[in-house]
Order: structure tokens, then sequence, then C-alpha cells
């Protein structure tokens, strides 16, 4: 098929399932009890939702509860409290046989994909075995046909079906991994730092497979990174999270351009800037201190002890998690106006 039609077919597929809910996560926490009275607080309410045909993204720093987000959405953990509604349907209250179903239509790629494929069996086993555990095309053939055409999509061949993921580099075996994640179908795809393990050289041809597969078709991504400058090159909105929770989250290119969460200025400030004069020029925020544990997570706003536009009452009040501008998500008591006294925050904003 001509390539511009497909890709034209898929941009106008994307248009008309922009605004469509495909995933709605509301308060969701998931905590583990590690012992007698210790509670780590991994996520601690989160909500956002997630259009058909988009990529959100979620970003923050290590350990701030993304990939247990991420697991939590698909049903690999259990939530502590909250929702998630997939399609309209609540999926931690399926039925087992909704529930075998559900798992067809989300599947999980892996941050490391040496670590995420058994080394004791082909390609053509691993791209295959969620096929059988589903028991699509129980014709030996057919489904050997299938892995041909998913090793085609994502930039492989059928010579590669019999070997093993040892004879492979990092960005093929993370194409393997992709294939079988594309086995059955499914139409929302949770990639959890998917090219972080992967040299430099490497990230950008595995983004564009990733980009032309959602295309060709119509998938819907929650990409997951801890850098801020990976996420931008492939998401519609952003979410940035800070211990367990989320403080801001907007259109990709609002989010670079008014960053208004301190977290996250002092994110997009750490991104280098390819012009020289402007690089020489703009300030960087340097965050003081480690990441609190989650078990012991500061009182009010969890980024007080490190945000240096603290007030008195961000170590005693949580902030609201609410909808500043349109489309624009904000947990943060500088914009609110009742909060700050006789100063006036709202310009604190940096423009990029
Ligand atoms: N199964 C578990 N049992 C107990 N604690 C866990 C478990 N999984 C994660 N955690 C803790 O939950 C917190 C969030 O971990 P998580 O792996 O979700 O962070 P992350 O944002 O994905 O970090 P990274 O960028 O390093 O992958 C961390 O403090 C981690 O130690
Ligand atoms: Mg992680």
């Amino acid at each position: 098929m001509n390539e511009n039609f497909v890709q034209q077919g898929a941009i106008g597929l994307r248009r008309r399932h922009r605004m469509v809910k495909l995933l709605q996560v509301n308060n969701l926490k998931k905590h583990f009890h590690l012992g007698k009275n210790e509670i780590l607080k991994a996520v601690d309410g989160v909500s956002f939702h997630i259009n058909k045909g988009e990529t959100f993204g979620i970003v923050g720093e290590s350990g701030c509860g993304k990939s247990t987000a991420g697991r939590t959405i698909i049903g690999l953990y259990d939530q502590t409290e909250g929702e998630v509604i997939f399609n309209g349907k609540n999926i931690h209250t399926l039925k087992s046989k909704e529930r075998h179903n559900f798992h067809r239509q989300m599947q999980m790629i892996f941050q490391d994909p040496y670590a995420s494929l058994n080394p004791r069996s082909t390609v053509r086993e691993i791209i295959s075995e969620p096929m059988e555990v589903h028991g699509l095309y129980p014709n030996k053939q057919d489904r050997l046909k299938r892995v041909y055409q998913l090793l085609e999509d994502v930039g492989l061949n059928r010579n590669h079906a019999d070997r093993y993921p040892h004879e492979f580099s990092g960005g093929q075996r993370q194409r393997i991994g992709i294939a079988r994640a594309l086995a059955l179908d499914p139409e929302f795809i949770i990639a959890d730092e998917p090219i972080s393990a992967l040299d430099v050289s490497v990230q950008a041809q595995v983004v564009n497979l990733l980009k032309r597969l959602q295309k060709e078709k119509g998938l819907t991504y929650l990409f997951i990174a801890h850098d801020l400058s990976m996420v931008k090159q492939i998401s519609d909105r952003i979410g940035v999270m800070y211990l367990g929770h989320l403080v801001e989250l907007t259109d990709s290119s609002e989010l670079y351009k008014k960053p208004m969460h301190p977290y996250t200025q002092a994110l997009l400030s750490a991104i280098p800037i390819p012009d020289p004069d402007i690089e020489d020029q703009r300030e960087r925020i340097i965050l003081m201190g480690e990441l609190p544990s989650p078990i012991n997570p500061p009182s009010g706003c969890v980024f007080q002890t490190r945000c240096p536009m603290a007030m008195e009452v961000c170590s005693v009040e949580k902030p609201n998690w609410k909808e500043v501008e349109v489309n624009h998500f904000l947990a943060c008591h500088l914009y609110d106006k009742n909060k700050t006294g006789d100063h006036d925050y709202s310009q604190v904003a940096v423009t990029r």
C-alpha cells in the first residue's frame, strides 16, 4: 500500500479519535506495606486521562512512582485506592473472562530489553507466546506467518525468527519486545522507559519506530521517561510526577513554553539549549537535597523541602490538583491568590 496513503489515513484516524477518552485514571494510589507499620506510598493519588490515538508522557526522577503507576494501570498490581477506567470499564472490577480480553488490549514494553526477553527462547517462541496464551492463531502455520509479519512491522525479518536474544543488539532486542507487545493487536501500550537502556544513536530509531507503528495501527501510548527532552519528542501531553504525585500536566508544547510548577521549571532548566548564546545566559535551577523517602513524605506539598519558592502554607497544606488554565493542570500554592498573601506569584512562570 502507498505509504502516504497509510500515513494520511492514520492521521485522519488520530484526529477523529483525538478527543475520545481511552483511559481515565482517578485518584490512583499504590501503597506497599513493608513492615509492621511501614507503608511506602509509591503512587499517592494521581488523576489523568489519555485520549485515543495520543501519546501521554509521564516524566519524573528515579523513584517518583512512574513504573508503579504503569504497572497498576495495566493490572500487574492491585491498586490501594482509586480507579482505572479503560474503554468505559473499571479494570479492577472486571470478571475473569473480561479481564482476559482486557489484557489483550493493553500491553507493556519494558525498559531493559536484555532482562525482559527469555534468553532460552527463540524470537519465534517469544513473539508467539502471548498468542498461544490467548488462543490466537491456533494453526501453527498461521501463527508463524503472523510472527514473520510482526518482525517485518518492527524492522526485522523472518530470518531472525529462529535466533536467540543474545544474538541481537540492544536496539534489535527492543524491537523484539515491541513485536511481542504487538502480537495481540493491542489498542494501548505502556512504554516504560523503552529507550533509556539503549545507545543514544539507536534511541531515535526506536522512537521513530514507535511513532510509525502508532500511525499505522492507531495505537495509544503511555510513554514513561525520566528525561523531559525525550518525552517531548513523542508526547502530545505530558504529566510531571514527583514523589507519587502529579504536580503539573498540560500539552507538550505548553509545558515547554510555560512551565508553571517550580519542579517542572527545574527539570526544564537542566536541558541544554543548542544555541550557545542562549545556553550561556540562561538560568539553571539547581534543586537542593535528595528526593525524600516515600515512606515518610514531607507534610503539605510533597515538593516543599526542595522548592526554591516554598512559602509557609506549603509545609502545612497539600495543594489541590486543579485546572488553572484550559488544559493546564497544576498542584501548587503559588498560583492560588488566597495562599500567596500580598505577593502575586502568577508571573513566576518562565517563558522559554
Ligand atoms: N514491589 C515493590 N515493593 C516495595 N516498594 C516498591 C516496589 N516497587 C517499587 N517500590 C518503591 O516505590 C517507589 C517508586 O518506584 P518506581 O519503580 O515506581 O519508580 P520510578 O519512577 O519508575 O523510578 P525509575 O525511574 O528508577 O524507574 C520507590 O521508592 C521504590 O523503591
Ligand atoms: Mg521505573
